[in-house]
């Protein structure tokens, strides 16, 4: 008996993690391609395009960084300290990463597409590590921690 009440437990959690894990992952996927495509067009030297596509990439991704900074970020946050190692490192990578965007936007209005592209190039480094580490080590760990991830689910797409 006792057993099972143990996995019954175990197994509403697990189903729950998942969600959170699977909607921020897949969602780093759906910034990849809208960055891949910003990329794209400024390679293309379609400074037209290319505004369009970044800024519509910058949108996204605020509302990706915001949903961790609001939701995500403070649950660890609230079981390990402000001083964490972890969320201390992802909370750098937002600030660097928003930093890269303001020189790109300024890149583009400029109709500057070495500079543009040099930019995106460090940006995809930093995001490719930024995600790697979420996904293998910060997504599992406040999944747990995470009564209901609906809202921060929710934040990504509105
Ligand atoms: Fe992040
Ligand atoms: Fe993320």
């Amino acid at each position: 008996m006792v057993m099972m009440a143990s996995c019954m437990t175990s197994a509403e959690g697990a189903a729950m993690n998942t969600r959170l894990i699977d909607g921020f992952t897949r969602h780093h996927r759906t910034l990849d391609r809208a960055f891949e495509d910003a990329r794209q067009a400024t390679g293309d030297g379609d400074f037209v395009r290319a505004r369009a596509a970044f800024q519509g990439f910058r949108d996204a991704i605020e509302r990706h960084m915001g949903a961790e900074e609001t939701w995500l970020f403070p649950a660890y946050e609230a079981r390990y300290g402000n001083d964490n190692a972890l969320t201390s490192i992802l909370r750098k990578g937002h600030r660097d990463l928003r930093g890269f965007f303001e020189e790109i936007a300024e890149a583009l209005d400029e109709g500057d597409g070495d500079e543009g592209a040099a930019l995106m190039d460090t940006v995809g480094q930093i995001l490719h590590h930024h995600d790697e580490k979420e996904e293998q080590e910060f997504y599992p760990a406040v999944a747990t921690l995470v009564d209901d991830p609906t809202p921060a689910l929710t934040a990504l797409e509105s």
